[in-house]
């Protein structure tokens, strides 16, 4: 903890030293309004290559970031000591439509406060329910902090009991519900602030045992290698060491080359069967407390992952639409990376980076750049005859703080150099461009100033930020597609026609746009497939190319996967029927990995078996 402390002290020290240059040459020009730029990247960004050792790569060499880590381990903390001092939250409480409150009031609880810890010392809050009607209702905690528990004493009170230890000093919230004795849906919800702090003396906090982080189940393919990063974590703050008490036969394991907690496991399964493997960690300070947790994988035979019929990306070409994926960042860095990229690379002749070009990913501190994730995801496409498709440039979420704390007057400069930079490295790699994502609020209004939904951009530039990135874009890239991407545009309603609206505007105006990307996160109940395909037909009205760029169905509670694979077929044949459109790409491949994973929206499942929702894509491609 305190080594990161010292690099986080002395890079912002860096940076002072850096603005206060900055400034000084700002001054230079006598210009007195701000249009403060941001260094570009220099030679201590470019990516380096990365040991074998490290990763499950095939046919292409990984890189790896060159510079130490950012400061990101330590997150954020959501609650400020303010929030303790203002007191308990207020609470809500959910009434049932039609429920009569002068007859049943809400349930409450006892004696709640806000509640002030020292690190190390065991804390313990009896919490009892009250209902005014005189029955005791049910109680349930939401958000309890790691390592604690909220036991029943069986006469209606639980007890909340946690010994906080150097990693939870700070504030943190958690909530206790009560449940309505008669209506179980009549709840009031209380959050309740708890505020650790050190002690005056830090050697009385107990030194406890290190833990491997947890580690998903996954399913690899007998013959690929696989790794696993694995990470060990103690709450007293300090780093502990990992030891393999009984490796795989000719497994490699190092300490990575970033990521002081991080150690390297690789090897290579011969054969199918369940292997569990003992990762023990240690102390660092007191090398004789420790602890052992298994990591588990499943391997399959190589048989196991034939999929029958042809591939997506064989069936897409002879009806001249492109097939493809958002590609996890890193995915030979996963156990499972080889069959990823395997099934990708039989499937698929598109691909997008699902994180790794976001602004706060790649460019997350003035004049820092981390390019690997994405220049390896170029060299895989490369390697693989897949055409890569960026993603996004100018967007209002996944920003650096940088540029969410810039002056409005320097966005105009930001946005510019940003994009000269992105597309300056990658264009000659890159076939289509997300450069406006999700420019509009559900009412087909541009995102403005509203603090949860607005645009920065807008806010700096007006709509003209829009104009501004797409005629650059075409400057630096005159032979890629320049595409507005966008949510919710899959059926008819007030979003699309303002996507309507603007794009007649930019095209009155000749502002360079070649297409549209449907995300088309959507659900397995979905079914307005002829707004759908009214939308397609007034993109390609227009000389718009169509792209669908980021489906997934997520199952509702209730739906099922016939159901899902119909949305998906529905959806494929809509874009089908429009000789402009140009490229089907699912957001992921695998539900393994898929941001909607609890809804398991993908064509893949966990195991890399093809899903209903795969041959439904199959069957809606056929001649
Ligand atoms: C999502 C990624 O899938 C997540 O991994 C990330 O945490 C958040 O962003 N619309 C977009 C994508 O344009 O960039 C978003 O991707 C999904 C919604």
């Amino acid at each position: 903890m305190l080594m990161s402390l010292n690099r986080r002290l002395s890079r912002s020290w860096c940076l002072m030293a850096l603005c206060l240059l900055l400034v000084a040459c700002g001054g230079k020009s006598g210009n007195s309004k701000s249009t403060q730029g941001s260094p570009p990247p220099g030679a201590d960004d470019e990516p380096i290559a990365e040991e074998a050792s490290f990763n499950t790569a095939q046919g292409f060499t990984v890189l790896r970031e060159p510079q130490p880590r950012l400061p990101l381990d330590e997150p954020e903390r959501e609650f400020t000591d303010a929030d303790f001092a203002a007191g308990l939250p207020a609470v809500k409480i959910t009434v049932p439509e039609g429920l009569d409150q002068s007859v049943n009031q809400p349930p409450y609880i006892d004696n709640l406060a806000n509640v002030q810890v020292v690190a190390g010392e065991v804390l313990e809050v009896i919490y009892r329910p009250q209902d005014p009607e005189g029955d005791i209702p049910g109680m349930f905690p939401n958000k309890l902090p790691q390592g604690s528990e909220f036991a029943d004493n069986f006469d209606g009170t639980k007890t909340f009991r946690w010994q906080p230890l150097q990693m939870d000093v700070g504030v943190l919230q958690f909530t206790v519900t009560a449940v309505d004795p008669v209506n179980s849906a009549y709840r009031s919800s209380h959050p309740i602030m708890i505020k650790v702090v050190m002690p005056k003396d830090p050697a009385t906090i107990p030194n406890v045992a290190p833990m491997l982080d947890e580690v998903l189940p996954h399913t690899a393919r007998a013959g690929d290698p696989v790794v696993f990063e694995l990470k060990g974590i103690d709450l007293n703050g300090t780093i502990p060491t990992l030891e393999l008490p009984d490796p795989p036969a000719g497994a490699s394991f190092n300490p990575h080359p970033r990521f002081e907690e991080v150690f390297v496991l690789k090897f290579t399964p011969a054969e199918a069967g369940e292997i569990s493997v003992p990762v023990l960690a240690r102390d660092s300070v007191d090398t004789s407390l420790s602890s052992v947790q298994n990591i588990n994988l499943t391997v399959l035979a190589a048989d196991a992952f034939e999929v029958p019929g042809s591939a997506l990306k064989t069936l897409g070409a002879a009806r001249n639409v492109q097939m493809g994926f958002a590609a996890l960042q890193s995915f030979y860095h996963r156990p499972d990376g080889g069959i990823y990229a395997a099934t990708a690379v039989r499937e698929y002749d598109i691909v997008t980076p699902e994180n790794s070009m976001k602004m706060d990913y790649i460019n997350p501190e003035p004049g820092r750049y981390q390019f690997a994730a994405t220049d390896n995801l170029i060299a895989f496409a490369q390697a693989n005859g897949m055409s890569v498709h960026a993603h996004p440039l100018v967007w209002y979420r996944q920003l650096p703080g940088w540029i969410e704390s810039a002056a409005l007057a320097d966005l105009e400069t930001h946005m510019r150099e940003y994009i000269q930079r992105i597309m300056g490295r990658y264009a000659d790699a890159v076939s289509v461009w997300d450069v406006i994502n999700e420019p509009l609020e559900s009412n087909g209004q541009f995102r403005d100033s509203n603090p949860d939904t607005g645009s920065i951009w807008y806010q700096a530039m007006g709509p003209a930020y829009i104009d501004k990135a797409l005629t650059l874009a075409r400057q630096l890239d005159p032979e890629s597609s320049l595409l507005i991407n966008e949510f919710d545009i899959g059926m008819a309603g007030a979003k699309f026609d303002g996507l309507m609206r603007l794009v007649d505007d930019l095209q009155a105006r000749e502002i360079p746009l070649d297409g549209i990307g449907f995300q088309l996160h959507v659900f397995s109940s979905f079914d307005q497939f002829d707004e759908l395909r009214a939308n397609f037909a007034a993109v390609a009205e227009r000389g718009l190319d169509i792209y669908i760029t980021e489906l997934d169905v997520a199952l509702t509670e209730g739906g099922t996967p016939s159901q899902q694979a119909l949305v998906y077929r529905e959806i494929a044949a809509a874009c089908l029927e429009q000789p402009r459109c140009r490229a089907i790409q699912t957001w992921g491949l695998t539900d393994q990995y898929s941001f909607r994973t609890h809804f398991d929206p993908l064509p893949f499942d966990r195991s890399y078996q093809p899903k209903s929702a795969y041959e439904a894509l199959q069957s809606a491609l056929e001649p």
